[in-house]
């Protein structure tokens, strides 16, 4: 798991594991921000940061992250909030492996702000988006979405705070998925048990992932 923040979405997948919702196992946990509140969910054992501030440039930091990572052999790994732009080595070394949570209805609002940026377009849906990572930013294939309205009152972190928890939801669907080897991307396509998704899967109000054909037509 790669974080540089709060780490909500992390103990999610604990707390999923913890109740024998997910079967998995988190093997590390990565950091940018030694002070990163995220390192403490975990045992220190499991802990590893280095100030990408004190790095003399990006592609050592990415380095030294990949050397790391590589190290705890993930089958998955899974970005919640982790503010550094992988660089593109970094992209390409765990490609198909890499995944990230992001809260907007990708492709819309790629990058920072996203909760202004859906206000201040005047969006009435928005939410957030599981997608592999490719070296372009927030721009790999969509695996999943949760979508949830704009009220009229809404400021970007009363949205924000509404939509983190639904988060914590589409994290551990998806990551079900992953640790039961349901997910592959293959020519920039998300791939479920084998088979090209053309739309992305949406979590239902159950918290269940649906697949685009066993949604009614509109
Ligand atoms: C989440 O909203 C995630 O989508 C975004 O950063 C936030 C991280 O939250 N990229 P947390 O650190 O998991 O609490």
């Amino acid at each position: 798991m790669l974080a540089s923040g709060g780490g909500s979405n992390l103990q999610a997948l604990l707390d999923a594991i913890g109740r024998g919702d997910l079967a998995a196992e988190i093997v590390g946990v990565f950091s940018d921000r030694p002070t990163a509140p995220a390192l403490l969910r975990v045992a220190e054992a499991l802990r590893w940061s280095v100030d990408a501030r004190m790095q003399p440039d990006r592609a050592q930091f990415d380095s030294t992250l990949a050397e790391a990572v590589a190290g705890v052999q993930p089958d998955w790994i899974i970005c919640a909030g982790f503010m550094r732009i992988l660089g593109h080595a970094f992209v390409e070394r765990f490609r198909g492996r890499l995944v990230n949570i992001h809260p907007s209805l990708l492709p819309r609002h790629r990058g920072l702000r996203t909760h202004a940026r859906a206000i201040a377009a005047g969006d009435t849906l928005h939410g957030a988006s599981m997608h592999f990572v490719i070296p372009e930013l927030d721009a790999g294939s969509v695996i999943a979405i949760v979508e949830m309205p704009i009220l009229h009152h809404d400021s970007a972190p009363s949205l924000a705070a509404r939509l983190l928890p639904r988060e914590h939801v589409l994290i551990v669907a998806v990551a079900q998925l992953l640790a039961q080897g349901r997910l592959s991307e293959h020519d920039g396509k998300t791939h479920l048990d084998g088979h090209a998704l053309f739309r992305p899967m949406r979590l239902d109000l159950h918290g269940t992932l649906t697949l685009p054909s066993q949604e009614p037509a509109a």
